[in-house]
């Protein structure tokens, strides 16, 4: 197909057309096909409103998208693409993305973004919006349940996973996926949604910007802007880094989508006078399709005439899209077919990250695994909702399908009962009193959570505070199971609970993966992908920070002077990667070959090869997240305390041994100095190996 012969038929209105996203729900159906009669549209987004996360849908059926498809082949030869927001499931829902990246196991991931492609294609849609990449700190920000975390290597990892899984790894895309929101999104002042952020070079890019250029590297077909401003600049309008940094430098070949209305928004933060301009500065900055504020379509004629935008530009733009639309093979196969899959399969998925996903916070004297046979009463409403278990943005899934917490307790142990503590009757309470054990189940509803939901306390609620009072009243064992979105703050209660896991919204197999771990058939094996903070005051605190000249960082403990805070611990409640087991490994000493290589070696590839013997001297088969984290000891700017560069997720037979080998080389020991250039420099560094990003198990290895 000569792409440029296409352009070359086309008039500079079925250009611009061709440039613009329109909404389409069964309301618009039989304008758009008329529309399309004459038009060139470029594409559908299959959502009715902004933030489509949480707005019921009225879907179109396949066979209405291809009846739309048909329109656009018959009239001008250009297939359309149809996106939604599929960010962690389609019908059936897996966890929310932070909790995927808690599984630490991003081949578990990718496989199931396969299927939730299949459920895509099954339902007309080609463009999914995610992955959602954004890194961030702050757990006010609703947005943080949609992110890979506080960790940037470990955003890497489930940025490749989601494009691989969505888009397959061979060159032939099966559904594209669009990276977003680029770039720093995460930032948003005190975690209100769209807001502000202040980030620099350095930080851009050793933090921010590396799960972008992961998706980039594994060839991601679209890119979508961030609402907000970064350094006072609209990011839809930053032609730096739109065109200079993710182009130029990052070399990233797809297009660009803005954010819903983000264009037209310019007219609303004084940067643009009006909509014509607003979508001058944006093409002019790398936006190549402009989503549903018809920006580009109401005014870049004019814009030509005016000489304020070339044809040139606007032929770049149209290629980049159909350059897409070609490696997707739309061209030769616009259609939709049934796709056949097996909902079992995507039920399992789901329940294999559940499972993986969970976090095991506490676990005093074994209280977990429990025993079948024991009495068992659940507490909180939590256990029964079908609904927000499932998350943000995921109002397609089937809601039929979620096994709620409950479910997945009485499915395996007969003697479990459900107690209301709603409803104030002492004298029930008392019908409780032989229980063995109190399972209290706490969480959050998702529409707290997500694209504009943020909240500026973390704190549990009065609610959740009276639900676990009511537990600790039959004087049991209680257990908790969190069931939130995002990190909450529960220091005030920690010791109520004699074990204690973090749920997450967990997705439709939630209650199997809770039953499986509970009870001992699966061993818990997740790990916190961003820190757990003591109380909001902490916010943000991360786990990659820096020292301070003053020895006081908090975050490790090393106080020389006094704490960083008067009413709190400096430290977090859980740091970064934590997670316990049901069993215990035992990490013996680290191996490495060469302590020491030559600066010129490590430019030239070679690594420091590094092994370590874990050992689970436990009773149980498990598996374990070994983590590798690098302290750069001297550098030319200040460097974070530790960073993980590596890790492997790896299962371990009780009494046994397994050796876990890590090579790190210029990838894991440069870094972006301030005028943005990869830089490696002599000195020492410290390697740790461990279970969570506190290891002190560490060697010192020196690039001379
Ligand atoms: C929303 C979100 C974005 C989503 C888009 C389309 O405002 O910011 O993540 O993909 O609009 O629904």
């Amino acid at each position: 197909m000569n792409l440029t012969d296409v352009i070359n038929k086309m008039s500079l209105r079925n250009k611009i057309e061709q440039l613009s996203q329109f909404r389409l729900t069964r309301d618009d159906f039989e304008e758009m096909k008329d529309k399309l009669k004459n038009e060139c549209i470029g594409s559908f987004i299959l959502a009715d409103s902004a933030t489509a996360g949480n707005a019921e849908l009225k879907p179109l059926t396949r066979e209405q998208i291809n009846e739309i498809q048909k329109v656009a082949m018959e009239n001008h030869g250009i297939p359309l693409l149809f996106g939604h927001d599929v960010i962690h499931g389609h019908k059936i829902c897996m966890p929310i993305p932070l909790a995927l990246s808690a599984s630490f196991n991003p081949e578990l991931v990718e496989n199931s973004y396969k299927y939730i492609a299949e459920e895509c294609r099954n339902d007309g849609i080609n463009w999914s919006f995610a992955p959602m990449l954004d890194l961030c700190r702050d757990p006010r920000w609703g947005r943080i349940i949609e992110c890979p975390g506080e960790d940037p290597y470990l955003g890497e990892k489930m940025a490749e996973a989601v494009v691989k899984g969505f888009q397959g790894d061979d060159d032939k895309i099966n559904i594209a996926a669009c990276a977003k929101h680029f770039v720093g999104y995460g930032t948003a002042e005190g975690g209100r949604d769209y807001h502000r952020g202040e980030i620099s070079e350095y930080t851009l890019r050793n933090y921010y910007l590396r799960a972008f250029d992961s998706a980039v590297k594994n060839g991601v077909a679209t890119v979508m802007n961030s609402f907000n401003e970064i350094n006072g600049i609209p990011n839809v309008c930053n032609k730096h880094l739109l065109t200079d940094v993710l182009r130029g430098e990052m070399g990233f070949d797809g297009f660009v989508i803005s954010d819903w209305a983000a264009i037209e928004q310019l007219t609303n933060n004084g940067i643009a006078e009006d909509k014509q301009k607003a979508a001058e500065l944006c093409l002019d900055a790398g936006i190549d399709m402009d989503m549903v504020d018809c920006c580009y379509y109401d005014n870049l004629e004019k814009s030509v005439e005016e000489g304020k935008i070339s044809i040139k530009t606007i032929d770049e733009a149209v290629m980049r899209i159909l350059s897409v639309k070609e490696k997707m093979g739309l061209f030769e196969n616009p259609y939709f077919e049934t796709v056949e899959y097996s909902k079992e399969k995507h039920r399992q998925i789901s329940k294999e990250l559940a499972t993986e996903s969970i976090v095991l916070l506490k676990n005093n004297n074994n209280t977990l695994p429990l025993d079948k046979n024991q009495k068992i009463c659940v507490m909180g409403q939590m256990a029964n909702d079908k609904r927000a278990v499932l998350g943000s943005w995921s109002l397609d899934c089937d809601i039929n399908e979620t096994v709620t917490i409950y479910d997945g307790i009485k499915s395996r142990a007969e003697n479990t009962f459900y107690f209301d503590c709603s409803i104030p009757k002492d004298r029930t309470l008392e019908d409780t009193y032989d229980t063995d054990v109190v399972i209290v189940v706490i969480g959050e509803s998702d529409k707290i959570t997500g694209e504009a939901n943020s909240i500026a306390s973390i704190e549990l609620s009065d609610e959740h505070k009276h639900l676990i009072k009511c537990a600790k009243k039959l004087n049991k064992k209680v257990i908790g199971i969190l069931s939130f979105g995002r990190p909450r703050a529960f220091e005030s209660v920690i010791d109520d609970f004699d074990a204690l896991l973090y749920a997450w919204h967990g997705g439709s197999q939630i209650g199997n993966a809770i039953g499986d771990i509970l009870f001992g058939d699966s061993c818990p094996s997740g790990k916190l992908p961003i820190t757990f903070p003591r109380m909001t005051g902490q916010i943000p605190i991360y786990y990659n920070c820096t020292a301070t000249g003053k020895g006081v960082d908090g975050y490790y403990n090393k106080i020389l002077s006094h704490p960083n805070y008067w009413d709190t611990e400096s430290s977090p409640l859980f740091p970064f990667g934590f997670g316990l087991s049901y069993t215990q490994f035992e990490y013996g000493q680290i191996n490495v070959q060469q302590s020491v290589i030559s600066l010129e070696e490590i430019k030239e590839g070679k690594t420091f090869d590094l092994s370590i013997n874990i050992k689970n001297t436990g009773d149980f088969s498990a598996k374990e997240v070994v983590q590798c984290y690098i302290k750069d000891c001297l550098a030319s700017m200040v460097r974070p305390q530790r960073e993980l560069k590596l890790f492997e997720k790896v299962m371990i037979q009780k009494d046994k041994s397994q050796t876990v080998t890590f090579r790190i080389g210029a990838e894991q020991l440069g870094f972006y100095n301030s005028q943005g250039k990869y830089i490696i420099e002599k000195g020492d560094f410290r390697v740790y190996i461990g279970s969570d990003c506190l290891a002190n198990n560490y060697v010192t290895i020196s690039i001379k």
